[in-house]
């Protein structure tokens, strides 16, 4: 099936930066890819120019198979929603959403069905006659939202549209965005730097670093499949040593960590006797003891003392100094068998070598 966005080695150059770094990646009709990274990694500029804002300075941008390089902007079957949407004060509701079709010289009684249509859609039926300081933050996004869909692009593009809501709001409007796409059935091109937004509401997630693609997939390949350090720092937590490898045994390592510490982890290969590496833990992957029996068939075992408990519901960690004096953050079980852990107390924690991801050549 042709995607419906396709970008072939696309490259922007802003004088001495290279804002988008040779980024290729297609997504299929129908499905929501999210563009994942940190603040300057060039998500936006990616955006600006499927939209036809800014042209690269090299590559393809192919929509439904076809190259728009040279297509307008307003010719583009694209449409973008900003952070800060720009509604306009001044009119309506029903008039804010009418506002593409009218310029396309559409007629009256059809402009006002789709903008029932559309109001029905999002959930707000029967508003089309409210001013727009009338609404809440959560319901001005959707009116942003509906005003580029009756418009009926083949992609629409999303620059992180709930960085403006409050944490509460950003957490209803992520379930609903993802209901929106469905309801819609168009594909979604959203980014945002935050990830449980991404890992929430996407079929497919690209990891984005200085301009380059790091890694795509889903949430999960994500999560328990991460292919560089960079990935398994940014999604999720965990903890990091860097060392160097003293034994490989086929896919099973030991890194000797500059903390002194022993840590026995996989890899996928390619790293010998002597490299430099750098492995990462979740808090989730290790399992926390009352004694040093309990740990006997795991490969990594530490006894340590409980510096600080961090109570968040379901996330609650235990922080453990380990006897080099190093800080590991477990996740509390949710069982209820450390219901009663205090500060102070003496553990064992441990941690399978599958569970460790070893990337080299890292310090
Ligand atoms: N018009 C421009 N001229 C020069 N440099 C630019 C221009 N636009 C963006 N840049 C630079 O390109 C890089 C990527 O910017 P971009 O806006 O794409 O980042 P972003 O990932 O969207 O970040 P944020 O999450 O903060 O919005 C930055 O270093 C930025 O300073
Ligand atoms: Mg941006």
């Amino acid at each position: 099936m042709t995607p419906d966005l396709a970008c072939v080695d696309l490259v922007k150059r802003f004088d001495e930066t290279t804002a988008v770094d040779n980024v290729s990646f297609s997504v299929p009709p129908g499905s929501f890819f999210s563009i994942l990274g940190p603040s300057g990694c060039g998500k936006t500029t990616i955006m600006r120019m499927i939209a036809g804002f800014l042209d690269p300075t090299s590559g393809d941008i192919r929509i439904k198979g076809r190259s728009v390089l040279d297509t307008p902007p307003n010719k583009r079957p694209v449409n973008m929603v900003f952070q800060h949407l720009a509604l306009f004060p001044m009119m309506t509701i029903a008039e804010n959403i009418g506002y593409g079709l009218r310029r396309q010289k559409m007629p009256k009684d059809q402009i006002a069905r789709k903008v029932d249509a559309a109001l029905e859609r999002i959930g707000l039926p029967g508003i089309g006659a409210r001013k727009v300081d009338e609404l809440s933050g959560g319901q001005k996004q959707r009116v942003a939202i509906a005003r580029c869909m009756v418009l009926e692009p083949d992609v629409l593009l999303l620059d992180e549209p709930l960085g403006a809501l409050d944490l509460k709001l950003r957490e209803h409007m992520k379930v609903e965005l993802k209901a929106l796409q469905a309801a819609f059935d168009t594909t979604f091109v959203y980014i945002t730097h935050d990830q449980s937004e991404a890992l929430v509401m996407s079929d497919q997630i690209a990891v984005m670093n200085a301009g380059r693609f790091e890694q795509v997939g889903t949430g999960q390949d994500l999560y328990y499949r991460p292919e560089t350090p960079f990935v398994a720092g940014f999604i999720g937590e965990a903890n990091r040593w860097k060392g160097r490898i003293e034994r490989a045994e086929g896919d099973v390592l030991q890194l000797r960590a500059e903390t002194g510490l022993a840590i026995r982890a996989t890899t996928a290969g390619g790293l010998a006797a002597g490299d430099r590496a750098e492995i990462f833990v979740r808090p989730e992957s290790i399992r926390l003891a009352g004694s040093a029996g309990a740990l006997s068939d795991v490969d990594n075992h530490l006894q340590g003392r409980v510096t600080s408990i961090l109570f968040n519901g379901a996330a609650s960690r235990v922080l453990v100094e380990d006897e080099a004096g190093e800080t590991l953050e477990v996740t509390l079980p949710q069982s209820g068998e450390f219901a009663s852990l205090q500060r102070g107390d003496t553990v064992h924690i441990g941690w399978g070598a599958a569970q460790a991801s070893c990337f080299g050549g890292q310090g």
